[in-house]
């Protein structure tokens, strides 16, 4: 019922949502990463396409398989994915993507060898913040929506963090201690202008079908 609730209701639109982490190159052989599964970013991104939005699922390194009907632009790193997500003009943008706040300056050409300290010679750079510079986009999409990663404080840290990167809405998380990274369930806060929702505690792909029919009713007002 709930799904004949949602269908159709985005047909016409492109969604562009981010998923899973990114690699940070150190040297050849070594990253920097972090444990997004991308299991939340793919439920949106098969909600949406259920809802009938055409999507494009830009993704960070996964072991998923693309769900059908569904474009994927594989990426590996944050200045990649910034790049793929720039490339789409949508209607709408879910960064579900665990971005990797920081990276190497420079990948090193050679592998670092033990026993000569080569790595803390490494210099770190913050990564640019891709949700953040679409929502500040001059040809900003429709709907920006993000999540925010906490492992303290999440539904105020959200708030704020809503606000610093010009969000219509933000998915509040707690991580860590086998929370949200990896599972198959997830428990979200929705927070918008108009404040707060619990969407409970709930499989990753029923909390993708409730925040889709939010977005349906947020795309109403
Ligand atoms: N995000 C992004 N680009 C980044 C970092 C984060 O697009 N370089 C997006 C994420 O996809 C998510 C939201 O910003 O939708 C919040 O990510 P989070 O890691 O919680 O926030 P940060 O701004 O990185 O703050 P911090 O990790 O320091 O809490
Ligand atoms: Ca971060």
């Amino acid at each position: 019922v709930e799904r004949a609730l949602v269908s159709g209701q985005l047909a016409g639109q492109h969604w562009l949502v981010s998923a899973g982490p990114t690699r940070e190159a150190i040297d050849p052989v070594r990253y920097v990463s972090n444990h997004s599964s991308g299991k939340m970013g793919y439920a949106i991104a098969a909600a949406l396409r259920d809802a009938g939005a055409q999507v494009t699922l830009v993704s960070g390194p996964t072991t998923l398989d693309c769900p059908d009907g569904i474009e994927r632009v594989a990426v590996n790193s944050a200045l990649e994915m910034l790049a793929a997500c720039q490339a789409v003009n949508p209607d709408g943008f879910i960064a579900c993507a665990a971005v990797a706040d920081f990276r190497p300056a420079m990948a090193a050409e050679h592998k670092l060898k033990k026993g000569q300290g080569d790595l803390n010679d490494v210099h770190w750079v913050e990564n640019p913040d891709i949700v953040a510079a679409v929502a500040g986009a001059k040809r900003r999409p429709r709907w920006v929506i993000g999540f925010a990663a906490e492992t303290e404080n999440a539904i105020d840290n959200a708030r704020a963090k809503r606000i610093r990167k010009g969000l219509d809405a933000i998915l509040a998380n707690t991580v860590g201690d086998n929370q949200a990274f990896g599972t198959d369930d997830n428990h979200l806060h929705w927070i918008d202008a108009h404040g707060d929702t619990d969407l409970g505690h709930a499989p990753k792909r029923v909390l993708a079908e409730a925040l889709v029919r939010r977005i349906i009713d947020l795309a109403k007002e």
